[in-house]
């Protein structure tokens, strides 16, 4: 059984890795084109891909797949086309639950971070600009108290609310398909609102819904135009749920004071008009990046090759 790694992983899932089967590693971590994609499906009966590797419909098109099963490194999927690989009988699998804790914890940094302005305060102090302390320097927006409207209450929504509330006291708004269950509801004092409702009331929004067809552009001139001038804009979930040139238009006419962004819409490419903008916080996708969590996300798609390779079922099926 060959198995690909799309990207180097952490070495003590690597090694088990290999007790599984015969591992494929892309020794240098380059991210894989269309034509390294095609000849991994071709050639490995499992194929474990990362956010990085574009397996939309024209990768399928023109494979010719030994690849049974799809074990995704990551909770989001939207980089791989579900119905192109069903068709060809791949199962797919993600690995949910193990990276709430670190990714909540990205949003509510970069939280921070935009309304205290403090990635702009360290630019400052480096640049040797800093004269010394006065009373109308560097002035921001206070956190606590404030509102906050989560977009996507899922796992990561709900454990970034539960910061927010218990840490913060912040109040918590949130939009999602489905309303939380009750006690979750009343611990966090909850309220589910409408999109057009949270974006007019909050001061920070976060974005933590999955890239979908429904989500793409979500956050657009319209809905950012219903946002409040002091309002700022977090997204720990996908670029495409952003219409980025929307969103610099928006800063450039203040219509929203700041955004704090760890996922593009072409990453690693940043737009140059949010580049520019000391405004904006820009990190680079390390919502789960921290050892513990990146570990334990190797595990769990490791957890789901080795279900599939003994015939049992998926762990964490995705798709049908
Ligand atoms: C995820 O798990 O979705 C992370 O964003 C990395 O893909």
């Amino acid at each position: 059984m060959r198995i690909f790694l799309t990207r180097r992983w952490p070495d003590a899932v690597e090694r088990r890795m290999a007790e599984l089967g015969e591992v494929v590693l892309n020794t240098d971590d380059h991210a894989l084109d269309r034509a390294e994609l095609i000849e991994a499906l071709n050639t490995c009966e499992v194929v474990c891909p990362t956010v990085t590797d574009n397996l939309r419909a024209e990768v399928w098109a023109a494979a010719q797949p030994r690849t049974g099963l799809l074990a995704n490194f990551g909770v989001g999927y939207n980089h791989i086309d579900l119905s192109a690989a069903a068709e060809h009988g791949v199962k797919i699998s993600n690995t949910p639950g193990v990276l709430t804790d670190a990714t909540a914890e990205i949003a509510l940094s970069l939280l921070m971070m935009t309304a205290r302005r403090t990635a702009e305060g360290e630019r400052h102090v480096r640049a040797g600009e800093w004269t010394g302390w006065r009373p109308t320097h560097m002035l921001s927006s206070q956190v606590c108290g404030k509102t906050l409207g989560i977009v996507g209450m899922g796992r990561i929504g709900v454990r970034l609310a539960r910061m927010a509330k218990h840490g913060l006291g912040m109040h918590i708004l949130y939009h999602n398909r489905s309303a939380v269950a009750e006690s979750v509801a009343l611990e966090l004092a909850a309220a589910r609102v409408d999109l057009d409702t949270l974006l007019g009331s909050s001061d920070f929004v976060s974005l933590n819904c999955p890239a979908t067809a429904e989500t793409h552009h979500l956050i657009n001139a319209r809905t950012l135009g219903l946002m409040q001038s002091h309002a700022h804009l977090i997204n720990t979930a996908r670029g495409d749920v952003v219409d980025e040139a929307a969103l610099a238009d928006a800063l450039n006419r203040g219509e929203i004071a700041g955004a704090g962004l760890d996922v593009f819409e072409a990453e690693p490419a940043i737009a140059p008009a949010l580049m520019s903008l000391s405004q904006v916080v820009l990190l680079p996708h390390m919502g789960s990046g921290t050892v513990e969590t990146r570990e334990a996300m190797g595990m769990c798609a490791l957890r789901n090759v080795e279900a599939y390779i003994n015939g049992e079922p998926l762990p964490n099926q995705v798709g049908a």
